[in-house]
């Protein structure tokens, strides 16, 4: 990613919405439905990972009605710009035993699974009486890893994306929309 130099710059490469703040909070009142009805009344603890499921978090745990309780891990696989590292990494875990809980990892994209993979493997280990997945955003054309998310609200094509969380190089994350990236 070559560095911002100016607002123009940042705002040059911000190439197409994909997916509107309308849309997006709409596919959040859906899902919230989706979870009260999946838990029936059972508390549940939302795990975000971030940074990136941080607005996403924000929303969906007001969608649902179900006592939740909040949890946060963080875990890098981007380093710079668009490329993927491989190397996924947790660099803050949560700060509870997991066991007793239902589980709902919150993460804002799949891209080659390598992540969620991980974490899922990583949690599971930990025995929470159930552990679910959803996903803001899923680009089943990179996976890497067999993974399939138990939820996604849109699903996109092979783009690199920004807004609503999601970040390239540390910017864009307070867009309120999906949008393309592009340097050109
Ligand atoms: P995975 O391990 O390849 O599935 O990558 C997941 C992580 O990479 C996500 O949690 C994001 O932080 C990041 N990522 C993947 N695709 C994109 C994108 O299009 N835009 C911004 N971040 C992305
Ligand atoms: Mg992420």
């Amino acid at each position: 990613m070559k560095a911002i130099s100016s607002i123009e710059d940042f705002n040059s490469r911000i190439k197409k919405i994909i997916i509107t703040k309308e849309e997006i909070d709409e596919a959040i009142k859906k899902a919230g439905k989706e979870i009260d009805k999946l838990y029936d009344g059972r508390p549940i603890l939302l795990v975000s990972i971030l940074k990136g499921a941080f607005v996403f978090m924000a929303d969906i745990c007001r969608a649902v009605s179900v006592p939740c309780e909040i949890g946060f891990m963080c875990a890098k696989s981007y380093y710079e710009g668009t490329q993927s590292s491989g190397v996924v990494q947790i660099t803050m875990d949560l700060d509870r035993d997991i066991s007793g809980y239902h589980v709902v990892i919150i993460e804002d994209i799949v891209d080659t699974g390598r992540t969620l993979n991980d974490i899922v493997q990583l949690l599971k280990g930990r025995n929470p009486i159930s552990l679910h997945v959803i996903t803001l955003l899923d680009k089943p054309s990179r996976r890497l890893v067999d993974f399939t998310p138990d939820m996604s609200l849109f699903t996109i094509p092979d783009l690199f994306v920004i807004g609503y969380g999601l970040d390239c190089g540390e910017y864009y994350r307070s867009l309120p929309y999906i949008a393309e990236y592009s340097e050109e």
